[in-house]
Order: structure tokens, then sequence, then C-alpha cells
């Protein structure tokens, strides 16, 4: 009789507990502090789940104007950073170019009193992309960009200046922005766990964000797209591809941008950019044989290993045909990565126990514990709380007697929120 393998690195340890995203309970769904994916992706702006994540509910019309003010504040790249920057080799890979635009932001705007998370954060999010593309720029063709592009988005403002364009299609903007919701959080992800051990130790802001951009960067967390990337490429047609993932198969390689440690069906991102890449093939810059080949290869994984596409997989043709070279697609995961981080390094540092004698409720969380009391005294603080708010709607996701969460809190109607 086989023996069952044992579980190799982190995989079956639990590493904490945290109230920013819920991920794959029972193996389907995704929220950021309840709000589904779905309702994110096609109803908000990176902006606003940005907004999100860092502070726990999505921000009204003055919040969210005040956010982009100072995103397009924190978008100046500081000289000394400018001349660094200068001196990198063009043949440095993106992702060195972002742990090291963390690192020198460190040292030029260090971390030096409590409180600053969220404007560190913001900086960081608003920098990485000017950071990046300026560096990128000068390397290539000595020009030194003004990363200054008005109050543009994050998608708007990478894409112009990758392009060096003033006018970008609106579909490769809204696709650019969406991938960005997309990518942003995923609850203990290994560069989360990273950053969070990091900071842990009382070590500073800026030494999380570079823990987190090296675990980012391995093919089998974050750099798994542009892997996709590099095998999809070459493929010019569904003969190409079949004999591609026969060749997989027969030595055993893995294919990159399938499978997932939680998903154990569809990854529920995957859908969604896929509608997007999708869209976009179908436009005048689309890549119509990309999409596919692609679609042949999520068929037969399916249905010869049962292994589904995972967000990383049409993040890849997305990309592709919102004209972002491929060494990039990791480095854009840093720039919304970043806002998972943020949260959770600030929900590391408050140092959030569970209140040992009752229940409390994290309005800003979507969540209800409810501890040490039996099962009837937490079902009345459920229907407690869903007569409270009754603009929400509330599924249960777990029950015994110590503790109740709840996971998913949808959109409604009455709900006045910018989404
Ligand atoms: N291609 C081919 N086979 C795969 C596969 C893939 N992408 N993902 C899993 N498998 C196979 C494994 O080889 C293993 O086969 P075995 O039982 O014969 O040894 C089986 O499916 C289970 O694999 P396991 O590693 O236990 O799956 P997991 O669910 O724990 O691992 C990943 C999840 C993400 C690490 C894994 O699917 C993977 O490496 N995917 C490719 C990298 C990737 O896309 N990463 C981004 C994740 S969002």
């Amino acid at each position: 009789m086989s023996e069952k393998k044992a579980a190799g690195g982190l995989q079956g340890v639990v590493a904490g507990q945290s109230a920013i995203s819920t991920v794959g309970v029972g193996g389907i769904g995704l929220n950021y502090r309840g709000y589904d994916i779905n309702d994110l992706a096609y109803k908000c702006s990176f902006e606003e789940v940005t907004y999100l994540l860092l502070k726990g509910h999505l921000p009204n019309q003055q919040q969210l104007n005040e956010l982009k003010t100072l995103i397009w504040q924190k978008r100046q790249i500081p000289c000394k950073l400018k001349q660094i920057l200068e001196t990198l080799p063009k043949e440095s890979h993106p992702m060195d170019i972002m742990r090291t635009v963390a690192s020198i932001a460190g040292i030029l705007e260090p971390e030096t009193k409590p409180g600053q998370e969220y404007e560190i954060s913001i900086r960081l999010i608003s920098l990485f992309g000017p950071a990046l593309l300026y560096w990128h720029h000068y390397s290539n063709s000595g020009i030194k960009i003004n990363e200054n592009t008005g109050k543009d988005s994050i998608a708007e403002n990478f894409l112009k200046l990758y392009h060096l364009k003033s006018e970008i299609d609106p579909l490769v903007v809204k696709t650019f922005d969406v991938s960005l919701i997309l990518y942003a959080e995923h609850d203990f992800a290994a560069s989360t766990f990273a950053a969070r051990v990091t900071v842990s130790t009382l070590s500073d802001f800026y030494s999380g964000i570079t823990t987190a951009i090296g675990t980012l960067r391995g093919p089998l967390h974050g750099g798994a797209n542009e892997a996709a990337m590099q095998y999809l490429e070459p493929l010019r047609s569904i003969p190409q591809a079949g004999q591609f993932l026969n060749s997989r198969y027969q030595s055993k390689q893995l294919i990159m941008g399938f499978g997932h440690r939680v998903y154990k069906k569809e990854d529920p991102r995957s859908p969604i950019i896929k509608d997007f890449s999708l869209q976009l093939s179908k436009t005048a810059n689309g890549d119509p044989t990309l999409l596919a080949v692609s679609q042949h290869i999520e068929k037969r994984m399916i249905e010869e290993k049962k292994i589904y596409p995972n967000l990383d997989f049409y993040s890849a043709s997305a990309y592709k045909q919102c004209g972002v070279p491929t060494p990039m697609f990791t480095a854009i995961f840093v720039i919304s990565r970043m806002t998972g981080w943020g949260g959770h390094i600030i929900e590391q540092r408050s140092n959030n126990k569970i209140d040992e004698t009752c229940f409390r409720l994290h309005w800003a969380c979507q969540e209800i514990i409810c501890t040490n009391r039996n099962e009837k005294q937490c079902q009345f603080m459920i229907m407690y709380y869903q007569n409270k708010y009754n603009n929400i709607n509330v599924q249960v996701g777990q029950l015994n007697c110590q503790s109740i969460r709840v996971f998913h809190i949808s959109l409604s109607e009455k709900d006045d929120r910018s989404c």
C-alpha cells in the first residue's frame, strides 16, 4: 500500500488569522473584506480596492478623490533614486529593480514613527510603476521620462509611461486595472506570509516589502504569469500547442499557470481575466491565435488532468495584448499586491488577538467572531447582526461552539458606497 506523501514546504501550516480576505472557503470563492471578487473586478477601480484593503472599507467619493490626489503626488521619483536607476544595467530583471526601489525608498524616506503604514503603502504603490519605467526607458534608449501624467489612474499612468503615448485604448486600461484588482490580495500567500514574518520581528515596513518581493519572484508563486507567457509565445497553432502539452506530460514537467493549493476546481479570478483577454483578442491589436492556443491548453488540462487554470494563465495573454513585455509581468504583480502586503503588515502590527470572553464585530472587516458561547448563543448573535445590518447579505462560513465566521457580504442595491 502506498503511503501518503508528506506535505512539502509550508503546505498545511496554519500561518495565522487574517480578516483581510477569505480565500476558497470549501475550495471556492474569493472575498476582499467581505466583498466578492466579481463585484470588485467589474464594479470598482484598483484605487477603490487599494483603499478597501488598507483601510478596511470602501471609500466614499471624497475619500476616493483624496486618495487619487495622494497617488498623483506620491508618483514623484526622488532625484537620488533616479540617479541610482540610471546606473542599473538594462539586463537587470524588473523584479530586481522593484526590490531595489523598495530598498532605496526605505533609505531615502525611512519609516520613523508608528502609524505611517498607510502613507508608505500609497507611496510604494504610486512609485513602483514610474520608477520601473524610468529605468526601462533610460537603460534601453537613454530617455528620461516625466513620470507625472496628471491624475491618471495607476493603470493608465503605467500604460502611458510604458508606451510613451498620451492616449490608451480604454479596454486596455480596464483590463490592466482589473488585473491589478485580481492580484491585490490572497490571504497568507507565501510572499504575504514572508512580509508578516519580517515585520513580526519589529523590523521596518520597507524590509517587509523587500522580503515579499523576493518571495513573490519564484515561478511557483508570482513568476508563473511570466513563465506561462514564455511557453505560450512560440505556440502559433493548435497542433503546436498539442505537441507542447504531450511533451510536458511525458517529461512530467509542470505547466505554469495551472493548479492551485487552495482552489481545487476553478480559481475564481481566472474566468474574469479570461473574459478581458478574450475581449482584447477581438480588437485590432488583439492576438486571436494566442487565445485559441490558450483555450486549447486549458481544455486539455481540465479534461485530461483535471487541473484548472489559475489567475496567471490568462493574465499572460491579457498582459501580452496590453503590449506589456513578458519580463514585466511579475513586476506588475508587485504594484498590485503591495496593497495586500500593506494591509497585512498593518494587521500584523495591530496584534489583533481574538477577544477571549465574548463576541465582537469587526465592522470594518465584515467579520463576526463569537467565542466561548454555545451554539445556540452563536446562532442568536448571527440573527442579531442580520437584523441590525439589513443592507447586507450575510452567509455563515464556519460554525462551531467557539467561533462563527461570516465570510461573505455582497453589495446590495441599498449600499451607497462608491463602488
Ligand atoms: N502542471 C502539471 N501538473 C501539475 C500542476 C501543473 N501546473 N499542478 C499540479 N500538478 C500535479 C502535480 O505534479 C501532482 O501530481 P502527482 O500527484 O502525480 O505528484 C498533482 O498535480 C498535485 O500536485 P501538488 O503539487 O500537490 O498540487 P498543489 O495543489 O499542492 O500545488 C501548485 C499547487 C500551485 C504549487 C502547483 O499546481 C504548481 O506548481 N503550479 C504551477 C505553478 C503556478 O502556476 N503557480 C501559480 C499559483 S497561483
